[in-house]
């Protein structure tokens, strides 16, 4: 028997279980069953796309689930749905409205257990709860450890695109939609896996898990003060990665705030939008906060700038005590590349200052052990090129290893060598001394060639005074 039809099967039960038992909700069924059933989101079932916007009910899953061929196909990515099980004695299609049903849900149940492993039941709460009350199977599954191990809804995109358009506006809103950014963990591509931390991060990190994991015991003591991260360090150095990283690792939502963008709208609406963006992270709660550039904080509170945009960051710093992981189950992470720039306000609102230094040789090492590991390299040595390496950043050897990449592709060869990346590492270096030579020779340049310039300079009174001595 193939497996589509054990993956047919399992969906049939899943949602004839579901429709039956009230006690079990949304966090009871695998992600890309309840995918099919979630209302509420932009698409909303009916499918027909445009003006949907005025079809907002209350996002949910609705009793009883039917299955079509249609529904059977999206949930269990299988081409032929009720081909997969036709010729099983239990199961019955309704030819006109293409319902798919369990005509015997005993036999269709025992058929199951059967074939089904504690693993893969352990991946379906519903079915794990059903089965555990069932006197007749004694599979070692709990309803706890399966829904304990099932991704929360919170997690999925259609639920995260059903609370947006609930209570977001697109053609209102769209400046808001430009400052906040917000990723389900399924779409995060970077991976704890893919990345290098120092100890000290992976120290921090730990700590910040166990925090979140025991969040009621903390508040239950009192402690309130958790829960807000910094992130320090030079561009490229791994500090969007790793808060990202982490949301995927959590099966949190990432919602980003890219503060940069205030400056660039309607000065009035900015203070609201920042309050809006904590609305936001609140109601997708449990979720990160990634507030990137914080430096624009304190520089605005210094500079003379527009009375409005100066509200728009005390709303910010307001908005940012007022927010808290144990009582709101927003985890707020900072970001700077500019740490000399923060004022005391803005180092006050931080209970951890996570430092991302450069990477030192070793880490240089392991981060190209990351990097390439689905890359084919002859003789390649890690540490060699760690070693020619010093200075550069986790996002300076990836672009090292993109140029090598391609150079390569320019002999059709897919196949590296060390010697590829030896010289990709020199064509970087000629690339950032360029880069350097634009910023301190530019001005330098134009006080040599500039005519004007001698002019200019007799004018002032250090050189009229040094003229006049030498008349005399
Ligand atoms: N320690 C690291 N380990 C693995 N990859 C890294 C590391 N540091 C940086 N990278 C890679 O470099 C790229 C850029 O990193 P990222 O955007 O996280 O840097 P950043 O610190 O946020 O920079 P910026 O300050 O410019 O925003 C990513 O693709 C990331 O995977
Ligand atoms: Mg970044």
């Amino acid at each position: 028997m193939s497996n589509a039809a054990l993956d047919v099967v399992e969906f049939l039960l899943t949602t004839s279980v579901y429709s039956d038992d009230r006690t079990l909700d949304e966090n009871d069924l695998p992600p890309s069953f309840r995918r099919v059933y979630w209302t509420g989101g932009v698409d909303d079932d009916s499918g027909d796309g445009d003006n949907s916007g005025t079809n907002r009910k209350p996002a949910g899953i609705s009793r009883p689930l039917s299955v079509t061929t249609t529904t059977a196909r999206e949930a269990t990515d299988i081409d032929r749905p009720w081909e997969a099980i036709a010729e099983l004695m239990f199961t019955e299609r309704d030819e006109f409205s293409g319902t798919i049903t369990l005509a015997q849900q005993e036999m269709a149940e025992e058929w199951f257990a059967e074939r089904v492993d504690e693993d893969r039941l352990l991946e379906n709460p519903t079915l794990a709860k059903y089965f555990e009350r069932h006197d007749d199977y004694d599979f070692d599954v709990t309803h706890e450890e399966a829904r304990e191990r099932n991704r929360p809804i919170q997690a999925d995109r259609v639920w995260i695109d059903g609370l947006l358009n609930q209570y977001f506006d697109e053609d209102d809103d769209e400046e808001m939609l430009d400052l906040v950014e917000v990723r389900a963990p399924e779409e995060v591509e970077t991976s704890l896996d893919d990345l290098v931390l120092t100890d000290d991060q992976e120290n921090e990190l730990d700590k910040i898990s166990k925090a979140i994991e025991h969040r009621e015991y903390l508040a239950n003591i009192g402690l309130r003060e958790i829960g807000k991260l910094l992130f320090v360090g030079p561009p490229g150095t791994g500090k969007t990665s790793t808060a990202q990283a982490l949301a995927q690792d959590m099966d949190l939502p990432f919602v980003e705030v890219k503060l940069s963008m205030i400056t660039s709208q309607y000065l009035g609406e900015t203070a609201k939008n920042v309050d809006k963006t904590f609305e936001v992270a609140k109601r997708l709660s449990p979720c990160i906060l990634f507030i990137d550039e914080f430096d624009f904080v304190a520089k605005t509170r210094r500079s003379d700038e527009h009375a409005a945009l100066k509200r728009a960051v005390n709303t910010l710093l307001k908005s940012i005590d007022n927010i808290s992981l144990i009582e709101d189950d927003v985890l707020l992470i900072g970001a700077t590349n500019h740490p000399d720039q923060l004022d005391d306000a803005a180092w006050r609102r931080f209970d951890e200052i996570i430092n991302f230094p450069k990477p030192d040789r070793g880490m240089r090492a392991d981060i190209l052990d990351v990097i390439t590991r689905t890359m084919d390299i002859e003789e390649f040595d890690p540490q060699l090129i760690a070693e020619v390496t010093q200075g550069l950043t986790g996002s300076d050897l990836r672009m090292v290893l993109r140029e090598a990449v391609l150079e390569a592709l320019t002999e059709d060869r897919t196949t590296l060598t060390q010697e590829d990346l030896l010289d990709a590492v020199e064509e970087f270096e000629e690339r950032d001394t360029l880069k350097n030579m634009d910023m301190m020779g530019g001005d330098h340049d134009a006080l040599v060639a500039g005519g004007d310039l001698g002019d200019a300079a007799s004018d002032g009174g250090h050189s009229h005074d040094h003229d006049h001595s030498h008349d005399h």
